[in-house]
């Protein structure tokens, strides 16, 4: 038995962890400057809520989900992604009859899909989304996209292509299947064997196939939007308009299906064009759904989101050679000598602690120079010196360390004139 962790799995450690906090807050921030409020669901949710939602179909439902059955012999799914139960908890807790819509969310959180991993593709991953429940106005598709690219040009990101299609509503959807059986159909056995299955279930993933990529008929395969009947077609036009009317640059793709069966009308995704990015080049997913809400029980309701890796972005970062500005050092090390000073340094490192300051200090005996050492390498902006000689005359030595400065501090004056160095006064 192996004692590593899954693979597909990672630890996330200090010095990559701050970055994770810093992502997830600015993230967070741009959520409230457009008024997403945060919406947290279990990490495991019934089977059936992801096979209806996200549909039987797909891959995710097929071959990735991690899926179980409980000691009450129930089928549960570790959620494989987020949209599914932002609408089972939206129908659940009857928000839709709420004042206030529409509704606007985000999570963050770790999503499982049983994948080969690779990299930007784990197993156990973590996702940001948004989903805005309630309205059927082409501007909320404009705002939805604004915030997803928001999310990437807040952090310092450039190297982004937002490709941008349009599904239809069923009508428009239902004679595009047809065009698409009709054209592939001469040419089934030649696909493989996964789309020979899809042509018969969902003909649009056909076009998603990575194996059949290359196959002649892909190129000349009807586009959806020559099938967009006058309301689909009108949709996509506002959505374009309300872009254009922000500034925002983008590209259709009459072949972004997506991956998931819940999508009509408005399905992006945004690319990283970054050098050295990898083969994945994905960053981020998402479009507007109808018949997702009903399905789970809910009244009929359309919604639209998005939703982003945040390994996908770190790596785009990465790629783009963006450093994110994160003070891995320590404001304050408390250097003791001596029982009564040590003593004393236990009692001073609580009271700076409680007056808000960020403070540590030696708990491995260390003598006076290795505690400096440390100080050092931790990368503190003072030591607060602490001997028998400084305690018998209630005084500490501080010392800057970017300086060289060295200044006596009364004792009881200390935790006061430390708050002023650091955080500017009262
Ligand atoms: P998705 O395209 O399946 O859409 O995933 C969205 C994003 O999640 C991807 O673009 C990628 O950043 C990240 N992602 C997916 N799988 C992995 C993986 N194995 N490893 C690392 N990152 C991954 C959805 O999940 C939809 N729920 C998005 C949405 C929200 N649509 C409407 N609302």
């Amino acid at each position: 038995m192996s004692m590593n962790a899954p693979r597909g799995t990672q630890d996330i450690l200090p010095g990559t962890s701050e970055k994770w906090q810093y992502v997830e807050r600015q993230l967070a921030d741009l959520c409230r400057r457009y008024n997403y409020k945060e919406i947290r669901t279990p990490i495991f949710e019934h089977t059936e809520l992801f096979q209806r939602g996200v549909g039987d179909s797909t891959d995710i439902v097929q071959k990735e989900m991690y899926t179980f059955e409980d000691r009450g012999g129930r089928s549960v799914t570790l959620r494989p992604e987020g949209t599914a139960s932002v609408v089972r908890s939206y129908v659940q807790n009857k928000v839709y009859g709420l004042p206030n819509q529409p509704t606007k969310y985000f999570y963050m959180g770790p999503m499982f899909r049983y994948e080969r991993p690779q990299q930007g593709r784990q197993r156990q991953f973590v996702q940001f989304g948004i989903e805005a429940l309630g309205s059927d106005d082409p501007a909320i598709d404009a705002e939805v996209l604004a915030l997803a690219l928001g999310s990437y040009e807040e952090l310092g990101l450039k190297s982004l292509k937002l490709v941008l299609n349009s599904l239809g509503d069923k009508e428009s959807r239902e004679a595009h299947r047809d065009a698409l059986v009709r054209h592939f159909d001469p040419h089934r056995e030649e696909l493989c064997a996964d789309c020979q299955v899809r042509l018969d279930q969902n003909p649009l993933r056909v076009l998603d196939c990575k194996k059949d990529r290359e196959h002649p008929a892909m190129s000349t395969a009807p586009s959806i939007l020559d099938y967009l009947n006058d309301y689909s077609e009108n949709y996509f036009e506002e959505v374009k308009k309300y872009l254009d009317e922000m500034g925002i640059a983008y590209e259709i793709d009459p072949n972004l299906v997506r991956g998931l069966d819940y999508y009509n009308h408005t399905a992006f995704e945004i690319m990283s064009e970054a050098e050295g990015f990898g083969a994945i080049t994905t960053l981020s997913g998402g479009g507007r759904y109808t018949g997702l809400v009903q399905e789970v029980g809910g009244p009929e309701t359309s919604g639209i989101g998005f939703a982003m890796s945040i390994e996908r972005l770190l790596m785009a970062l990465e790629a783009e050679g963006i450093e994110l500005p994160i003070d891995e050092g320590l404001d304050t090390y408390v250097v003791a000598l001596g029982e009564e000073a040590e003593k004393a340094a236990v009692r001073l490192t609580y009271q700076l602690r409680q007056a808000g300051i960020q403070v540590d200090k030696d708990y491995l005996g260390k003598k006076m120079k290795a505690q400096f050492k440390a100080a050092d390498r931790i990368g503190a902006k003072y030591v607060l010196v602490l001997g028998d000689q400084e305690l018998e005359n209630n005084v500490i030595n501080v010392k800057t360390m970017a300086t060289g400065d060295q200044q006596e501090v009364a004792l009881d004056e200390i935790v006061d004139f430390m708050k002023k160095q650091l955080i500017g006064g009262e």
